[in-house]
């Protein structure tokens, strides 16, 4: 079977009246920025990308030399299409304006350009994650206030994982898509269409060094599933965690599980590690356009309203009867915690 690549399933898309051509140029310049990212990772230490660029972003981690040139390769790329009003990232502190020798169009980019720095130099799976939001009617000139608006804003998200093949993940509001790069030719055909996340899954992904410092629920859930075939669940489970949540979130998207970054106590000034804005929301609309679940443990991550660009939250993502069960565990009262079966 003959696959139709990304710009071809794009203008399908538009023609059923999906997109308009602005937010299909945004997809193709964001499609094309993670080629060459791809690329610059391809290199590893051929390339000289390898290791600290020796600056702090505003969250106060390391940037790695890879964080800023694929940060760099993003905006450039957007800067001058016409298609953005603002765009925001991980690693800027503030918003940043389209330059006024450009035109401007109505949507808002928020990305984090490379995701699992800590495996980069270790030359495991890396990759880019973004969402698109609408500019607020009126606006001309977008700061913070314009881009905190819940995830179920969201027009467009999607991921590329930079993997053993470079792959892109897309969500219109319509199914999960995935397209995987065709190095030779430079495209990037479809591979899978309306991809679904199983319901039920025995496999789950967490840092379970950070265990001594979680929440009772949380210990409580993790506790059932290590019992495995003697505890209360009744089967065994098995593990996973790659420390790109992009590689692991794409394993979930392709086999089901469950993904767990929860709060912890060991810093009680942060609510979570990953990003509301960067990170949760744009898998969010993703895992939930395949069929899957993501909460806080305690509320629909597509649901919060942001106070902050570089907010952070607690994530619980996947196989939807596994985020259902762990989420009710957190909203169980602690004198009631056998009530659910
Ligand atoms: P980033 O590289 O963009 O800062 O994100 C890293 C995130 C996420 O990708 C991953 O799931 C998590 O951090 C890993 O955290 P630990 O090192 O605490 O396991
Ligand atoms: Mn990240
Ligand atoms: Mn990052």
């Amino acid at each position: 079977m003959k696959s139709i690549s990304l710009t071809q399933f794009l203008i399908e898309q538009q023609r059923e009246g999906r997109i308009n051509a602005d937010l299909r140029l945004l997809i193709e310049v964001v499609a094309r920025a993670c080629k060459r990212i791809s690329i610059a990772v391809g290199k590893g230490a051929l390339g000289g990308v390898l290791g600290s660029a020796g600056t702090e972003n505003v969250q106060g981690e390391t940037q790695k030399k890879l964080d800023v040139l694929s940060n760099e390769i993003l905006l450039e790329a957007n800067a001058w299409g016409g298609h953005l009003a603002a765009l925001a990232s991980e690693e800027m502190d503030d918003p940043h304006p389209i330059p006024d020798r450009y035109p401007k169009g109505e949507y808002l980019l928020v990305f984090d350009p490379l995701d699992g720095s800590s495996n980069i130099d270790v030359n495991i799976s890396v990759g880019t994650i973004f969402s698109v939001l609408r500019c607020p009617e009126g606006v001309k000139e977008p700061d913070e206030k314009a881009f905190l608006q819940p995830g179920t804003q969201q027009v467009a998200a999607g991921y590329a994982v930079y993997g053993s093949s470079t792959v892109l993940v897309l969500t219109l509001g319509d199914g999960v898509y995935q397209f995987t790069l065709d190095r030779e030719q430079g495209n990037f055909p479809l591979t899978h269409a309306k991809m679904r996340i199983p319901e039920d899954t025995s496999e789950f992904a967490i840092n379970m060094s950070n265990m001594r410092h979680w929440e009772p629920p949380m210990r409580r859930y993790i506790d059932e599933l290590l019992a495995g075939k003697t505890g209360p669940r009744g089967r065994d489970f098995n593990m996973r965690w790659v420390a790109s949540m992009v590689a692991d979130v794409h394993r979930i998207l392709t086999r089901g599980g469950i993904f767990i970054y929860p709060r912890d106590l060991k810093d009680p000034g942060k609510p979570g590690k990953l990003r509301l804005m960067y990170e949760a929301n744009p898998m969010a609309f993703i895992v939930e356009q395949a069929g899957g679940a993501a909460t806080t443990g305690r509320e629909r991550i597509l649901a919060i309203a942001p106070a902050q660009l570089h907010q952070r939250v607690p994530v619980f993502l996947g196989s939807k009867n596994e985020v259902e069960r762990v989420t009710a565990y957190h909203l169980t009262p602690a004198d009631r915690a056998d009530a659910y079966a």
